[in-house]
C-alpha cells in the first residue's frame, strides 16, 4: 500500500475534535485531515469565533463532499463551557477518536513585574486549565475503549523559556510536563499521547500577542521565512495516521533559519 493510502485507511471514518480551529494551525489541521482521509472523516471544530468555524465548514464540505463538519462554539478558558461541551456534540459526529488540544494564545512581551494579572489569567486559563479540563473529559472514554489519540500543541517556548515570554513559556512548559505524565500513566493502554512543538509559524499568533497591532506582528517575521500553519498540520496528521502501535511522542519543528527560541538567522 502506498504511504498516502495507508494513512487514508487508518484515518477513515474517524471523528477528530480540534480546538482553536478558527484560524492558523487548527484550521490547517482540519483541512489536512480531510485531505489525508480522502474526505472520509468527521471533524468537530471548536473555537470562540463561530462565524469563522461556519465559513470553514462550508469550505471543507465543498472541497471534501464526503466529510462531515460540526462547528461548535467553545471557549476553553471557561470551565462552565467545557463542563457542558460534551452534551453539545451531535450524535451524528460519533465518538471522538482524536482530540487535538491546539487552542492557545500569548499576550504581550512584558517582563516579570510588569505583566498584568488579566494577561496571566487568560494565558493560564486558555493554554493550561482549558487543555487539562478538556483532556479530563475525553480521556476516561478513551481508556474504556482502549483507543484514542490526544495531541497537545506545545511550543519551543515550553522547552526554552525566553525573556518577554515568562508566562507563555511557563504555560507551554506545563503542557509538556502534563503530556509526559499522562503518556507514562497510559503506557499499558493503546491510548496515544502525542506532543507537537512548533517553532516560529506565521499565523494570527503574533497579531494576538501584540493585541491587533499588525505592524508589530509583521516585524516578528522580518528577514525570516517562518513556517506556515500547513507545515505543522502535516506533522499532526502524520503522527495520528501512523500504525496503532506507533507513537510519535514528541516533535519539535523549526523553520530552517531557526535553531532555538532565541537563535534566529535574519537576512536584513
Ligand atoms: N504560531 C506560532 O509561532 C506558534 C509557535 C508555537 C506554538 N504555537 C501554538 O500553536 C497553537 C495554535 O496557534 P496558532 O499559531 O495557530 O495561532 P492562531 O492563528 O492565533 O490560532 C489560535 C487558535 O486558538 C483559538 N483560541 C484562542 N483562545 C481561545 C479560547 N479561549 N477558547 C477557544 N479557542 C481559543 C483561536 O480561536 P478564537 O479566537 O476563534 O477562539 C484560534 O483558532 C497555540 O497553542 C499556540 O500556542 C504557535
Amino acid at each position: 500500500m502506498s504511504f498516502g493510502a495507508a494513512a487514508a485507511s487508518r484515518l477513515a471514518g474517524k471523528t477528530i475534535l480540534i480546538t482553536g480551529a478558527s484560524s492558523g494551525i487548527g484550521r490547517a489541521t482540519a483541512f489536512e485531515f480531510a485531505n489525508a482521509a480522502g474526505g472520509d472523516v468527521k471533524l468537530i471544530l471548536t473555537a470562540r469565533r463561530e462565524a469563522s468555524l461556519l465559513a470553514i465548514k462550508e469550505e471543507l464540505e465543498k472541497a471534501y463532499p464526503k466529510a462531515s463538519v460540526f462547528p461548535i462554539k467553545l471557549d476553553v478558558s471557561k470551565m462552565a463551557e467545557i463542563d457542558s461541551f460534551m452534551e453539545k456534540i451531535p450524535a451524528a459526529a460519533g465518538t471522538v477518536d482524536v482530540l487535538i488540544n491546539n487552542a492557545g494564545m500569548v499576550h504581550g512581551v512584558e517582563k516579570v513585574g510588569e505583566i498584568t494579572q488579566s494577561d496571566i489569567d487568560i494565558m493560564f486559563q486558555t493554554n493550561v486549565f482549558g487543555l487539562i479540563a478538556l483532556t479530563q473529559k475525553f480521556l476516561p472514554g478513551f481508556i474504556t475503549r482502549n483507543k484514542g489519540d490526544i495531541v497537545n500543541i506545545g511550543s519551543i517556548a515550553g522547552r526554552e523559556p525566553y525573556p518577554g515570554g515568562a508566562i507563555y513559556c511557563a504555560t507551554k512548559a506545563v503542557v509538556k510536563s502534563f503530556t509526559e505524565s499522562m503518556r507514562k500513566e497510559l503506557v499499558a493502554s493503546r491510548v496515544r499521547v502525542i506532543e507537537v512543538d512548533p517553532g516560529q509559524v506565521e499565523t494570527e499568533f503574533s497579531v494576538v500577542r501584540f493585541r491587533g497591532d499588525k505592524a508589530k506582528a509583521d516585524a516578528v517575521y522580518a528577514g525570516v521565512e517562518p513556517l506556515i500553519a500547513e507545515d505543522i498540520a502535516e506533522v499532526i496528521v502524520f503522527a495520528v495516521s501512523r500504525r496503532e502501535n506507533t507513537v510519535v511522542a514528541d516533535t519539535l519543528v523549526f523553520p530552517s533559519h531557526q535553531a532555538s527560541a532565541m537563535i534566529m538567522h535574519r537576512k536584513l
